[in-house]
């Protein structure tokens, strides 16, 4: 990477302004960051002016890739009429509506300016309806960057506890001992121990937090057993079953969980519903949203925000799902397929130990061959980790982008030639760390 000046100079700028370079932890890669100049469709330009297919789209946030110009229009239009008022808009309700069409039956929603605090106020919504303190999530599931649900994102085998009973392991330092108290761990994809965990705690859990497919637990989707036993216990004991679906909410036109026939009480969304802008939202039940409900005696859970559903936003958001019809679901999903099914068939044909893994438009590079359903199964040793860099790298330079963790998604922008334009660059990589390896 040290033919890249223009990106080693602008890091070396920001490294004197911003601990790390830059404002957000996902986005730094060593010895520097590439910088984005610009983005059109399908393709990011980087500072020094090369141009790649870009397969990350803002960590999946851009469904319809850089500057759609059905997104630029609706954005450019409503910029001239002012971007935010202490005043509700037309455009909230709008936006609302295309949603809630789609989720039915949770009749109600409130936006955020994140997945981050649309996760926060899904957890503060299940404590105010049931009157219980504690959650339930999945041991190395992200969902943001929140105490509560921050807990064991990312333990170790020193401190992760048992298989069946995994223990709470704070992720950022000072989290205080209380809230990891609060906070039951569970184990992905093990109905019976989850099971288990939730009836021994059923009486102060408000709240289960699960995406039905979480990346950094290898984006290996949950299984329809799984989640049916989910839905079973929770509702036995009164708790609400939250879909963390900031992600995973492109994989069908109503939401993943709901798709395969499990219906959560509480929605999480985020990224591909604010079209590129800054947005998060909570999607529930018109019961369990009245805590949100000022009238009255005011609110149970007050929500303000100085940017929630400002009107740029709710423009863009709108714009987007508009675009994104049942058909155009179908055909990214399909791409989606292809694309594992060919990089999964190079990986056995070249020789190299790996697998790709996801669902939908969404999908996950792994240089390892052992079967992945949980997140102990998926942490990578160090050398899976340098041989994924390696892979990286070779892809960076030839012209295509996923994340330096091995995350990927296509946009609707994109055809089967870039479907094909990445296996073949895949295949490249492949056979440059079969020969490296011997
Ligand atoms: C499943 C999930 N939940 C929550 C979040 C947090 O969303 P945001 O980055 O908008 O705060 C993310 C972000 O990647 C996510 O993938």
């Amino acid at each position: 990477m040290s033919d890249m000046p223009r990106s080693r100079a602008l890091f070396e700028r920001a490294i004197r302004l911003m601990p790390g370079g830059n404002t957000r932890t996902t986005v730094v890669t060593p010895p520097h960051p590439v910088y984005a100049s610009h983005g059109s469709g399908c393709i990011i330009v980087d500072v020094e002016g090369q141009a790649r297919l870009d397969f990350v789209n803002n960590h999946t946030s851009l469904i319809h890739g850089h500057a759609h110009p059905a997104i630029v229009a609706a954005v450019t239009a409503q910029l001239g009429r002012g971007t935010a008022f202490s005043m509700p808009t037309e455009a909230e309700i709008e936006l609302a509506e295309v949603i809630l069409a789609r989720v039915r039956p949770l009749a109600q929603i409130r936006f955020t300016n994140s997945g981050t605090e649309a996760r926060m106020m899904a957890v503060k919504a299940a404590r105010a309806h049931t009157g219980r303190p504690r959650i339930a999530k999945f041991e190395g599931a992200y969902h943001g960057t929140y105490d509560y649900v921050e807990i064991s994102l990312r333990p170790g085998p020193s401190d992760w506890g048992p298989g069946d009973a995994p223990r709470g392991v704070p992720t950022a330092r000072g989290t205080p001992e209380k809230v990891r108290e609060d906070v039951v761990v569970l184990p992905f994809n093990d109905a019976g121990a989850s099971q288990r965990l939730i009836e021994r705690h059923a009486g102060e859990l408000a709240a289960v937090v699960v995406d039905p497919l979480p990346s950094q637990i290898a984006l290996v989707p949950a299984t329809l057993a799984f989640l049916g036993s989910l839905r079973e216990v929770t509702r036995a004991h009164g708790i609400l079953l939250i879909s963390d679906e900031v992600m995973s909410f492109r994989l069908s036109y109503h939401g993943a969980l709901a798709a395969m026939g499990v219906q959560p009480d509480l929605l999480c969304l985020g990224k591909i519903i604010g079209g590129g802008l800054p947005v998060g939202a909570v999607a529930g039940s018109s019961e369990v949203m009245a805590v949100f409900d000022p009238r009255g005696n005011g609110p149970a859970v007050p929500h303000g925000g100085t940017f929630n559903a400002n009107t740029a936003t709710m423009a863009a958001g709108q714009a987007a799902m508009e675009l994104l019809t049942p058909a155009a679901l179908d055909r990214l999903n399909a791409m989606g397929e292809r694309l594992r099914r060919e990089a999964n068939a190079a990986l056995a044909e070249i020789g190299v130990p790996g697998q790709v893994t996801g669902a939908g438009s969404l999908f996950r590079v792994h240089m390892t061959s052992r079967p992945l359903s949980d997140y102990r199964s998926a942490v990578a040793t160090v050398p899976e980790r340098e041989a994924y860099t390696r892979l990286y790298r070779y892809l960076l330079v030839h012209g295509i982008f996923i994340t330096s963790t091995g995350l990927g998604c296509l946009s609707t922008p994109m055809s089967e030639a870039e479907v094909d334009a990445f296996i073949q660059v895949f295949r490249a990589a492949l056979k440059e760390e079969a020969l490296r390896v011997g």
